[in-house]
């Protein structure tokens, strides 16, 4: 089931998401909708805050469903080393309309748990490693936003409030 996606100005996106202690049929049936959800927008990630649940889950496919085995699902993500760096274009589905560039670790390592709860560590380049640090900043309550110089925000910012008092932010 594709489930809407909560945009900026939604409190459940700026506090951080709670760590899962149980995986059931509940978290199950979430990460399903979560893969359908990306896949439709169609985006390159998703945590679980994005559709309104405040759980430390995330999933990401760089090629965003063109190439197979390329759908990660990590649940407790941790970020376990970071090597380099990379300056890349990024936007967010929640923030639908704005992106800015955003400098990023070119390599990341991530160790979590998969649905079966057991612990998973993978390893990101380049776009990956980009999703990964974009959605474990979404578990953390940040954005990409949050990344950039307060004056670049801040343009942001007051162009979504606007488009918020204009009811266009929905
Ligand atoms: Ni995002």
């Amino acid at each position: 089931m594709i489930r809407p996606i909560v945009l900026w100005g939604d409190e459940v996106l700026e506090k951080p998401a709670e760590t899962v202690t149980n995986i059931t049929e509940e978290e199950i049936n979430l990460v399903r909708d979560m893969i359908e959800t990306m896949y439709k927008a169609p985006g390159v990630g998703l945590a679980a805050n994005q559709v309104g649940v405040a759980k430390r889950i995330m999933v990401t496919d760089p090629s965003a469903g063109e190439r197979k085995n390329q759908l990660i699902t990590v649940v407790n993500p941790e970020i376990v080393a970071v090597d380099g760096e990379q300056y890349e274009e990024e936007g967010c589905l929640s923030v639908p309309g704005f992106s800015a560039e955003v400098v990023r670790p070119r390599k990341i390592v991530i160790r979590g748990v998969d649905l079966n709860g057991k612990e998973v560590v993978v390893e990101g380049a380049d776009l990956l490693a980009r999703a990964f640090c974009h959605e474990m900043d979404h578990l953390n309550g940040k954005f990409f936003l949050d990344h950039l110089s307060f004056i670049k925000r801040d343009i942001i910012r007051r162009r979504i409030k606007k488009m918020m008092r204009d009811g266009k932010w929905e």
